[in-house]
């Protein structure tokens, strides 16, 4: 469906209908050992306004180090990406990063697109009536679905903007596949400007999804309020904690719902049993070295072309190009 809006300048385009049909892939995860739930159930408004409250805590380091880069190489990216091209964000969540590069790029059109739909409409609004010159495409969709929006992309050279390490959330090998997407979309005359979080001692990492105000915790528990709202089931927040630890040999920070007590879960007419201590995986974080990084783009025919990085070497920005 698509919708014009208050502000001529923007558009949006929803191709992500309410997910009634989710019950299926939800159970699945839940029958599993250990149970699963995907990330992207996170993100609905309040998740979402909780993830802008998290880059704010003085712990979770990725997003200040990725706008001091953004900030302190604004004309060289922008030189690097040339001015013109279509600037397309998957996960674009508040749109604060792109809004660091847009005067300096002049891109033709802006195309943020995110799962989260209400919180996606606010920002493209925002952005909207702060950049009253450009012509704003918001696309409501889940990136790891088949990408049926492409046909309302505004004609011009591409250019993914994939920052905060939402990269990091997908397993390696779908990241390559994600890679390898943007690849085809970008073609060979555009490219990809992606922020990667890097591999460092655990401590620092361990910080960053442990904060002292709870904010992380309580985003990881929405994940149940989500679910519960969206597809009738029945989890009580209260008998489950939040569980963050950063995995070293598989380079992962791993966060998980920890049930307090033996319980059971009405789910779609099934009946979902916990042990006393049993978890729900929710969310990986992968960081990487710029090697194994530049190693996956490789596989997916895109070449590392510059990177940049913050004082501390928290956190880096690469741009690709296909080779
Ligand atoms: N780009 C922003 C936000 C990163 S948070 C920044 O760097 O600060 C990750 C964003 O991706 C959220 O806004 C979330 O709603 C979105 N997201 C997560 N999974 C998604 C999926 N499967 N499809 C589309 N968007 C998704
Ligand atoms: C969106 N994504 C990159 C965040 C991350 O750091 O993996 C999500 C997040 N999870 C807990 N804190 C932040």
């Amino acid at each position: 469906m698509d919708q014009a809006s208050a502000s001529p300048n923007v558009h949006f385009h929803d191709a992500y209908p309410a997910p009634t049909d989710s019950h299926p892939e939800l159970l699945r995860g839940l029958r599993q050992a250990p149970k699963r739930i995907d990330p992207k159930w996170f993100y609905d408004a309040r998740g979402s306004a909780l993830f802008e409250q998290i880059t704010q805590l003085p712990e979770y380091y990725p997003t200040r180090a990725e706008i001091a880069i953004l900030s302190a190489h604004r004309d060289a990216i922008a030189e690097r990406i040339g001015n013109g091209c279509v600037f397309i964000e998957p996960g674009s969540g508040n749109c604060a990063k792109a809004k660091l590069l847009l005067d300096a790029l002049q891109p033709s059109a802006y195309v943020p697109l995110d799962i989260s739909a209400n919180f996606l409409r606010d920002a493209a609004l925002q952005l909207g009536a702060q950049y009253p010159w450009l012509a704003v495409q918001a696309i409501c969709a889940d990136f790891n679905c088949e990408w049926t929006w492409l046909d309302r992309l505004p004609p011009g050279r591409r250019v993914v903007f994939y920052p905060g390490s939402t990269i990091g959330n997908l397993e390696p090998a779908a990241a390559g596949r994600f890679l390898a997407r943007v690849r085809k979309l970008v073609g060979t005359d555009g490219g990809m400007l992606v922020g990667v979080d890097l591999h460092k001692p655990s401590a620092r990492i361990n910080a960053a999804y442990n904060d002292a105000q709870g904010v992380t915790a309580r985003f990881n528990l929405n994940i149940l309020e989500h679910i519960n709202a969206q597809l009738g089931t029945r989890f009580d927040t209260t008998r489950f904690s939040h569980r963050a630890f950063y995995n070293s040999e598989q380079r992962r920070i791993e966060m998980h719902l920890v049930s307090d007590e033996a319980q059971t879960v009405k789910c779609n007419g099934e009946t979902i049993v916990f042990e006393h201590g049993e978890t729900i995986h929710t969310e990986n974080s992968y960081k990487y070295s710029v090697e194994d990084f530049a190693a996956l783009a490789a596989t997916a025919g895109l070449q590392l072309q510059q990177s940049w990085f913050d004082a501390e070497q928290l956190f880096s920005v690469h741009y690709l190009e296909a080779d």
